[in-house]
Order: C-alpha cells, then structure tokens, then sequence
C-alpha cells in the first residue's frame, strides 16, 4: 500500500516566546476540553527540553482553571537515562514546572533510572495498558520540540529508532548531536502519529535553519518532518525560529 500523502502540516508564527506559550496553552486547553467532554479524560505526551517550561508554567498558572487535570493523564515523549531527581530528566523539569503544581489524575513516566532497554519495555507496557481498547497509544495531544538537527523526542536523523515499527518505545543509544550525551527512551514514530494533534514547539534563531529546511519539504527524512497528527499538526514558531 503506497503511503498517503503527509497530512497537512499548519505553521503559526508568534511574535515572541511568551505568545508561543500561550498559543500553546490555548491548544491544550481547549483539546483537553474537547477530549473530556468525548471521552471521559484528556491524555497528553509532554516535551522534553527548555523550551516548553514556560508552556507547562502558564499551565500551573493562568491555565490551571482551565484544564481538567483530575482527568488528565500525562505522558512523556522521551526521557533521558538518568533518575527523576537529576537536572536532565524531563520529568523532574515538568513536575517542577507544572506536575508537582496541578492535581493530574495519573502520571506515566519514563523510569530513567532503569536501564533504558528495560525501562523502553515497561513504558511500552505501560502505554498497551493505558490505552486498553487496541492496545495503542492515541494521545489526544503530542508536545514535542525540535532539535537544531532536526530530531524530536528523543528520535534523531538516520537513528535506528526511526524504523521501529511495532514497538510503542524504544531505547536509544547517547545522540552525538544533542546534549546530554547520554542513553534515552523515545516514544517511535508509530506512537507519535497516532496522536490527535500533534504541537511542535521552536523558538529562537537556532532552529531557524532546520525550520526552514523541513518546511520547505528539503528534508523529508528528518526525524521531525517525519511527525504528523491524525487530525492535526502544527509548528508553533516563534519569529526568530520562523525567520
Ligand atoms: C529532549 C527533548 C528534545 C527537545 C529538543 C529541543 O529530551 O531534549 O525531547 O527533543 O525537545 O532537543 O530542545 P530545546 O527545547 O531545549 O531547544
């Protein structure tokens, strides 16, 4: 069967990184809305890195009334090889910036601690389970940021992790081109593109380059071009990364 044509990818540019937050919480708020009122929760893959702090700080903030976060189950996207406690792992930067700040139903997160093949396995388990209709992760909402490489999550160019197809996780060797060098678990391609929406975030004139590149369809096989919601995908720039 050839592949469908890519859905449509949407790009909103906002003028700064304060109103790429809140166009994000916009997004998050309102499809945590919608999913509630369908299903009964609102299920979430967060990002990893520095630039979605803020987003996750206007969530515990100005947006907390906004979201239903009893019913909300959060995710991660990736996770660094490192335990809950460290300065890299992207679950201690969420809970500090929004986690330990909202009442969310349920957290699943990465065991970073573990041996990432190990802990790939369990997330992989964990999602089957949390998602018990087909057994396959259908976040309503993925975050996910953008590396200057093009990577997202914790999935980088020509990384073996890009051809996992069957597996929802999978662990990763330590990227030569992103920091912190060290192993990860990364959602696959196949548990990003079941996603409902997908919202990629960039933000400063670093990703300018590969911004451009991948929308200008020059760089198919990159990791982040390779990304697309079943209803919807949209990069959230800022200027400096739109350029
Ligand atoms: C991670 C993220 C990664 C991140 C990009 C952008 O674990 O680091 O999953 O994909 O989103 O590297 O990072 P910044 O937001 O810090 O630029």
């Amino acid at each position: 069967m050839t592949d469908a044509a890519p859905r449509a990818r949407e790009v909103v540019v906002l003028a700064d990184p304060g109103a790429l937050s809140r166009a994000a919480a916009e997004r998050v708020a309102r499809d945590a809305d919608d999913a509630i009122r369908r299903s009964g929760r609102f299920t979430i893959a967060l990002a990893g890195g520095t630039t979605p702090r803020a987003l996750y700080e206007l969530l515990a903030g100005e947006y907390r009334p906004l979201v239903d976060w009893t019913h909300t189950e959060v995710f991660f996207g990736d996770e660094r090889g490192v335990p809950p406690d460290d300065a890299a792992s992207n679950y201690a930067m969420a809970r500090d910036a929004l986690l330990a700040r909202v009442p969310v139903g349920r957290v699943h997160r990465i065991a970073g601690e573990r041996p990432p093949a190990d802990a790939a396995r369990a997330y992989d388990a964990e999602l089957r389970a949390a998602f018990p209709d087909d057994g396959a992760p259908t976040f309503d909402v993925a975050l996910l940021g953008l590396g200057a490489d093009g990577h997202t999550a914790s999935l980088f160019p020509g990384g073996a992790a890009l051809d996992e197809r069957t597996a929802w996780a999978v662990a990763v060797p330590p990227p030569e081109s992103a920091a912190p060098h060290v192993e990860r678990v990364s959602l696959t391609l196949p548990a990003l593109n079941r996603a409902r929406a997908v919202y990629l975030l960039a933000s400063g004139a670093e990703k300018r380059p590969v911004v451009r590149r991948v929308l200008a369809g020059a760089a198919p096989d990159l990791p982040a071009a390779r990304v697309r919601g079943v209803e919807r995908t949209v990069w959230l720039l800022d200027r400096d990364a739109a350029g």
